[in-house]
């Protein structure tokens, strides 16, 4: 079972282009392994507990569950739009997790992990945390990253963290695979040397009532992080008690692959996370694995509203299409670096890698066996070198989407199949169907090409299913060929067979127009229009 995750999203405000790039890797990968025949579960939610959800409803006039449920729906509608196939939907103020995280903390309150104190310090109220001297910058001050920051002294509940950290250290160390990119797990056990103290894990009701009681402390509910992680083990039906509607725990865990941003990796994911395992008793083979990608900037700088350079990825889909902002952000982005948003970027690699390289190379090798071999392709009988080489091509091109795929690397993975798509350009301007075709002593050679081109379609066209799941859809409709059974490992030369018939091609990468572009499309089509009525 390929059991993957992505982190819960704050229902504080709307969807952003982040947002969207960690779901659709997240997609991306899970279509991926679903492609290869692994049984595979997704789960996306939504974090809903926590201040800024609480201070966002009092804003607004309404109660903090029907805020954070409006907000839901806007991240629901996203992932629909964007084609997210998540099989599983981790809600924070399901009954069904506040049950499971109610029983994680009775349990660990039994076992001695658990312990109340009072604390007098420094809290900020963005963070919704206590700050030490360690969070002060080089003048003293608590940046602006804080907002405002309160003295404030309180009694709370705390989780032995540090009784842990050994365990945590020599857990990373020895476990290379539990944290991707490498570099990330090098930043944690740095973080881990600096882990000196317990975790709050409660806040008074009387400050915070939007969070799921303590079930042995009912002024106190629990902290945002603490609840918000254990979403990954509830939504999988840890503890469940048999309940039918969660999945059956034993066959999806561990995760093997949860998908969260650079961000919540330190301290939250590689720390909090995976001490809250041990606590509750998993064995080192039990621990997720952790894939970290990177941020997705703007001109280089951070996303925020005060900047006013939020991306809208609804807008963009209307723009763009959801496909198209698909292919962009898991080519553009190199999984585990930052980025930038650029939509200049976008337009310019959708038309050339997708309208202009594959969209032309199935249009037009199609529209050749359409009018040149009556939609009829027939297996080679001879070869040549540049049919060889093209054969080779594709080979290796699937190898490496294979590799790079399994690494995580999308974008090694695209630019290796566009490779071939280009090398299959090439092939057409070397080989000239159209004149082969005026020739009857070329024939066998035209057929071969065509066989060659189609072929090579069909191959990228179905690979390209884990990103453009439509798109492929349409490609391999036109070539009427059904790929139910295939796999990424079993494709192997000569799935069209003698006889094939292929349907007319219609354009499936429309090209992203310019404004200027559309400008002058539209005066070209009033100056015809005018010039049919006289
Ligand atoms: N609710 C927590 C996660 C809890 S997981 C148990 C949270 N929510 S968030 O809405 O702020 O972020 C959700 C995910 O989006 C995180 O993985 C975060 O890293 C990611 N991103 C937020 N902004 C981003 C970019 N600008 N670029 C890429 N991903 C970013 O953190």
């Amino acid at each position: 079972m390929f059991y993957i995750t992505t982190a819960i999203d704050y229902t504080n405000g709307a969807p952003h282009i982040g947002h969207a790039y960690e779901k659709v890797l997240a997609d991306v990968l899970a279509r991926w392994h679903r492609m290869c025949g692994e049984e595979t579960y997704l789960l996306a939610g939504v974090d809903q507990h926590g201040q800024k959800v609480q201070q966002k409803a009092e804003a607004a006039g309404i109660g903090p569950l029907q805020y954070a449920q409006e907000v839901t729906l806007k991240f629901v509608e996203l992932w629909k739009r964007l084609g997210i196939a998540y099989d599983g939907w981790a809600a924070t103020s399901d009954p069904r997790h506040e049950r499971c995280v109610q029983k994680i903390l009775t349990a660990l309150r039994d076992k001695g992990c658990l312990y109340k104190k009072s604390y007098k310090g420094f809290y900020s109220v963005r963070q919704e945390q206590f700050l030490t001297d360690k969070e002060r910058g080089q003048d003293g001050q608590f940046g602006p990253e804080w907002g405002e920051v309160i003295e404030l002294e309180e009694e709370n509940w705390y989780f032995n963290l540090t009784a842990h950290i050994p365990w945590l250290r020599q857990f990373v160390t020895s476990h290379p695979e539990v944290v991707t990119p490498e570099f990330r797990r090098q930043d944690l056990l740095m973080a881990i040397e600096r882990s000196t103290n317990d975790l709050c894990i409660s806040r008074p009701k009387n400050r915070l009532s939007w969070g799921i009681p303590l079930p042995f402390d009912p002024d106190f509910v629990t902290y945002v992080w603490f609840d918000a992680l254990i979403n990954y083990i509830s939504f999988a039906g840890y503890e469940s008690g048999g309940d039918a509607t969660l999945p059956d725990f034993k066959r999806l865990w561990p995760a093997a692959c949860e998908v969260i941003g650079k961000d919540i990796l330190i301290p939250a994911h590689g720390i909090y996370w995976l001490c809250m395992l041990h606590a509750m008793g998993f064995a080192d083979e039990e621990m997720p694995r952790l894939l970290v990608h990177g941020w997705l900037n703007i001109k280089g700088e951070k996303m925020s509203k005060s900047l006013g350079n939020i991306v809208d990825p609804q807008e963009l889909c209307d723009h763009f299409g959801a496909e198209a902002l698909r292919y962009y952000l898991v080519r553009d982005t190199k999984t585990g670096y930052d980025s930038d948003y650029d939509p200049e970027r976008l337009r310019m690699i959708y038309n050339s890698e997708l309208a202009n390289d594959l969209g032309n190379l199935a249009n037009r090798s199609l529209n050749m066996c359409m009018r040149y071999c009556n939609a009829t392709l027939h297996t080679p009988s001879g070869d040549d070198e540049p049919s060889a080489a093209l054969r080779q091509s594709l080979l290796q091109a699937e190898a490496t989407f294979i590799e790079q795929m399994n690494a995580y690397n999308t974008s090694d993975a695209l630019g290796a199949l566009h490779a071939h798509v280009s090398l299959c350009n090439g092939y057409i301007e070397q080989k000239q169907p159209w004149a082969l075709a005026k020739d009857p002593q070329k024939a066998e050679e035209l057929q071969r090409v065509l066989y060659h081109l189609l072929e090579s379609v069909l191959h990228v066209g179905f690979l390209l299913g884990c990103v453009l799941p439509e798109a492929s859809g349409r490609l391999l409709g036109q070539l009427q060929v059904d790929v139910a059974g295939l796999t990424p490992q079993s494709l192997a030369w000569g799935i069209l067979k003698e006889g094939h018939q292929v349907q007319a091609p219609s354009p499936v990468f429309p090209r992203i127009l310019t404004p200027e572009e559309k400008e002058k499309m539209a005066a070209k089509a009033a100056a015809k229009a005018a010039k049919n009525n006289a």
